[in-house]
């Protein structure tokens, strides 16, 4: 890999980011990072938690804390916490070390992979697809701007899409080498 070889995936919540940097993990070696998970452990609280307790900004200024802190990470695959392209300076930060990949899934996709779960604050109490799409809708163009690369997920396995992605953030580095 390239000067630039860490990975960051960045997408909606439920778009599947922590399986694909599992998968990335187990079979090419890469170091694994979860920002929510990371930054749950650093404060010793839950994710809901931070944000009942402390707030969302206070939760935003911790993932821009964690970014900055990664400065020096080298082939790690970074799994960010859905928000974290909607501050231009967490995008800056990633692009100066890393290939940032979007992770697309439908709203229909996304309820069915979020609607058991109860630790992401945002969907609390709004566990249906006109809430998702809305929120999506707000946040689509800020995570295609960030993006250098897209990959679709819905109805594809984590296999397919890892593959893919470790493949062209490949060719990337080829043409910069
Ligand atoms: C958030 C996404 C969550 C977590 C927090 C806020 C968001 O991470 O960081 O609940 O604003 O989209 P995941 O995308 O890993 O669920």
């Amino acid at each position: 890999m390239h000067a630039r070889n860490n990975i960051f995936l960045i997408g909606f919540m439920g778009a599947g980011k922590s399986t694909i940097a599992r998968y990335l993990h187990r079979k090419y070696g890469m170091k694994w990072l979860e920002m929510d998970k990371e930054i749950e452990r650093k404060q010793g609280m839950s994710i809901s938690e931070i944000f009942r307790l402390k707030g969302e900004e206070y939760f935003r200024g911790l993932e821009t804390d964690l970014l900055l802190s990664l400065e020096g990470k080298e082939h790690t695959v970074v799994s960010c916490g859905g928000g974290v392209p909607l501050r231009d300076c967490n995008v800056e930060a990633m692009k100066k070390s890393g290939v940032i990949v979007f992770l697309t899934a439908r709203p229909e996709t996304i309820l069915q992979r979020v609607k058991d779960s109860h630790d992401r604050p945002l969907l609390e109490g709004h566990k249906d697809v006109a809430y998702i799409a809305e929120l999506l809708a707000g946040r689509q163009k800020k995570y295609e701007a960030a993006a250098e690369l897209l990959a679709a997920t819905d109805g594809r396995s984590a296999e397919e899409i890892g593959e893919e992605i470790y493949r062209r953030v490949g060719e990337i580095g080829e043409k910069q080498a």
